[in-house]
């Protein structure tokens, strides 16, 4: 059930296009025969990964893979990596990839980096304590009183997820450094079962969009937060 909710998640985002024509590819942990393929690709890479990294890591790779092919890539591409660093992407493609608990999902736009920002992430909710414990860092007063209502872990969830996916968008044209403080939730509002979420990216080092404000998709799931930001510069 868990599987299926965030899978229709990025399907229903999917049919809608909401600005791209983006393609998805989601997976979940586990053997089949692309992971199979991937581990043999990135060997050399996994070496240096503990043994859930490994499987995110290849199940990101493959998802990202199928997005691909189907976004019209003529040719099969495993995506090299290099740590802190988006997936690279073959020319005319932009990518973003997120893992967490036992899900990996990848989406692409085929388009370029210097006309469209694409960050899409999965954050599993996490403990209550630990929500708390990393609540101020994430999250100031002002913000909060702008959230929807959710419980501690998955208010947690829902900004933390919405703010790595702005960092996957904007990081590659990113000036500098973005903490958590750099990107501020305007509103939250609910749309059917999904909300649309407004932040300001309040930073000097966001790059061409510094200042302005960002709508994002997000969805509080019962095993999960999900976020997604495509748009063009
Ligand atoms: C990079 C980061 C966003 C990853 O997010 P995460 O929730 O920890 O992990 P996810 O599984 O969702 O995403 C991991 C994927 O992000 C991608 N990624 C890594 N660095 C990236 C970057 N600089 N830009 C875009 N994507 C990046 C990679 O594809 C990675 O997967 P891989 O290691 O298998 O290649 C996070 O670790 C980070 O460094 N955040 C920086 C601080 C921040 O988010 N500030 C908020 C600004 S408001």
């Amino acid at each position: 059930m868990a599987a299926l909710t965030f899978e229709l998640y990025a399907r229903h985002h999917c049919r809608r296009g909401d600005a791209e024509p983006f393609v998805f590819g989601s997976k979940p942990l586990g053997g089949d025969l692309a992971l199979g393929e991937g581990r043999s690709v990135y060997a050399p890479t996994l070496e240096g990964f503990v043994s859930k990294k490994r499987e995110h890591f290849v199940a990101g790779r493959a998802c990202l893979r199928e997005a691909l092919k189907d976004a019209g890539c003529r040719f099969d591409h495993w995506a090299p990596y290099k740590a802190d660093y988006p997936p690279e992407m073959p020319p005319g493609f932009v990518g973003s990839i997120t893992h967490g608990g036992d899900w990996a999902l990848a989406i692409c736009v085929p388009r370029s980096l210097d006309e469209v920002f694409l960050g899409v992430d999965w954050e599993p909710h996490p403990p209550i304590e630990r929500a708390r414990k990393l609540w101020s860092r994430v999250i100031d007063d002002e913000e909060a009183s702008r959230l929807p209502s959710l419980e501690v872990s998955r208010a947690f969830s829902f900004v933390f997820s919405a703010k790595e996916a702005l960092y996957k968008a904007f990081s590659p044209k990113a000036l500098g450094a973005l903490g958590f403080d750099a990107a501020k939730l305007i509103e939250a509002a609910a749309e059917g079962d999904e909300y649309r979420v407004t932040y300001r990216l309040d930073a000097k080092n966001w790059g061409p969009r510094d200042g302005s404000t960002v709508v994002l998709r997000a969805r509080s799931l019962d095993e999960g937060a999900a976020a997604l930001v495509v748009g063009e510069w």
